[in-house]
């Protein structure tokens, strides 16, 4: 079964081609590499042992996406990862956010019209919810107003998804952390590591002399923010089983992707020193603009409804994390 990706060279996208592969999808990748590169091409071959078609092209180019459509036939749905990422670089520049997040959804939901492709899953994220009322957090809890340009994107593009007649799931990502156990996948973002366990990596790696906490006056178990940390090969796992929910149900959904368990900056870090046995050098500093103080998911939906639970532990993540860390230049 023909499954396009786009955005399937990054982080999430390649780890997602990889499980689609093994339960026997032929995925297509759209992906022009404007935040990743082709270590994750040559390492999905490498893990997979197969070929797969990859298309370098521009999600908001109409003209070229429609010509991919056109080509292959009988596709039976679309995953859509390519976006933008970064929180800091929405805030400095909405309208690239704006061009590129949206833009490309309109350009691939228009493509899915005119050649009958009727099955879309929509990377969305636990930023839609900004600070949420009630924790664990459950889908019903309604959107506040966007911390930054890009949450907003992904409200504006989960909106635009209900209003669709297109099957949709929108898959609500949680904090996701790790790679795959081989080393060969991982993270290749261009931008300057802004999140959490890749700035611990670069510190364990000896690139930066020590980790800032951002504050340690929250109203938390230690004082510092809590998130839910999912690793990203069972996060990957979620997108083969939002396909299985759209072959069976003509509908629409969304899901929290996410362990349910909250932990904190600190217990991130001590849970890499213990996974990874080397010391992490801190300090605490001030708080970050903007930071949600606790979120973690409520994920009873995505377990009773997609059949989907977490298995690997922040161990194994934290694990994987460094694995790639370590392995990622002796592939460039
Ligand atoms: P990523 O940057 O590693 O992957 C995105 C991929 O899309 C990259 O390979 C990039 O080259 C490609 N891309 C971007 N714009 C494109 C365009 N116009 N045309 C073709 N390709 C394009 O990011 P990721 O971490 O894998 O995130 C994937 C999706 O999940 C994104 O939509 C992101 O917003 C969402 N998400 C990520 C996180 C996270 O923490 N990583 C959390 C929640 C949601
Ligand atoms: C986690 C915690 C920081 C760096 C972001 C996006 C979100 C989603 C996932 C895409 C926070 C603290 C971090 C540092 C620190 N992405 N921290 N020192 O902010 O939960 O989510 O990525 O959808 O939209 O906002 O993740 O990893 O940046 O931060 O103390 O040097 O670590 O303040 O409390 P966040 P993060």
């Amino acid at each position: 079964m023909k499954i396009i990706v786009t955005g399937g060279a990054g982080y999430i996208g390649s780890h997602t081609i990889v499980e689609l592969i093994s339960s026997g999808y032929h995925p297509i990748i759209i992906d022009n590499l404007c935040n990743s590169d082709i270590r994750n091409i040559n390492g999905i071959k490498k893990i997979t042992g197969k070929d797969f078609q990859w298309y370098n092209a521009d999600c908001n180019d109409k003209e070229d996406i429609e010509l991919i459509f056109k080509k292959e036939k009988n596709i039976f749905g679309v995953i859509h990862f390519a976006a933008y990422k970064s929180v800091e670089e929405s805030v400095r520049n909405p309208k690239k956010y704006y061009k590129n997040n949206i833009g490309s959804l309109e350009v691939i939901l228009g493509c899915m019209h005119k050649y009958n492709v009727n099955n879309i899953v929509f990377s969305s994220s636990c930023t839609v919810y900004g600070s949420p009322e009630k924790l664990p957090v459950d889908e019903r809890a309604s959107f506040k107003e966007a911390e930054s340009p890009y949450g907003e994107t992904k409200q504006i593009c989960e909106k635009i998804l209900q209003e669709s007649i297109i099957n949709s799931i929108s898959l609500r990502y949680f904090n996701p952390i790790g790679s795959h156990r081989s080393g060969l996948i991982g993270d290749c973002s261009t931008d300057k590591p802004a999140n959490l366990v890749p700035i611990i990596c670069e510190v364990a790696k000896g690139c930066r002399d020590e980790l800032v906490v951002n504050g340690n006056d929250y109203n938390t178990v230690d004082g510092t923010c809590v998130r839910d940390y999912i690793h990203v090969v069972d996060l990957a796992k979620s997108h083969v089983k939002a396909l299985v929910y759209l072959l069976d149900n003509n509908k629409k959904n969304v899901f929290n992707v996410g362990t349910g368990k909250g932990l904190s900056v600190l217990e991130a870090i001590h849970c890499f020193e213990k996974s990874n046995n080397i010391k992490i050098n801190y300090s605490i500093g001030k708080r970050r603009e903007g930071d949600v103080e606790e979120i973690y998911s409520d994920n009873q939906k995505v377990k009773k409804i997609l059949n989907w639970q977490a298995k690997s532990t922040v161990h194994d993540a934290m694990r994987d994390a460094w694995n790639w860390e370590i392995n990622k230049d002796k592939l460039k």
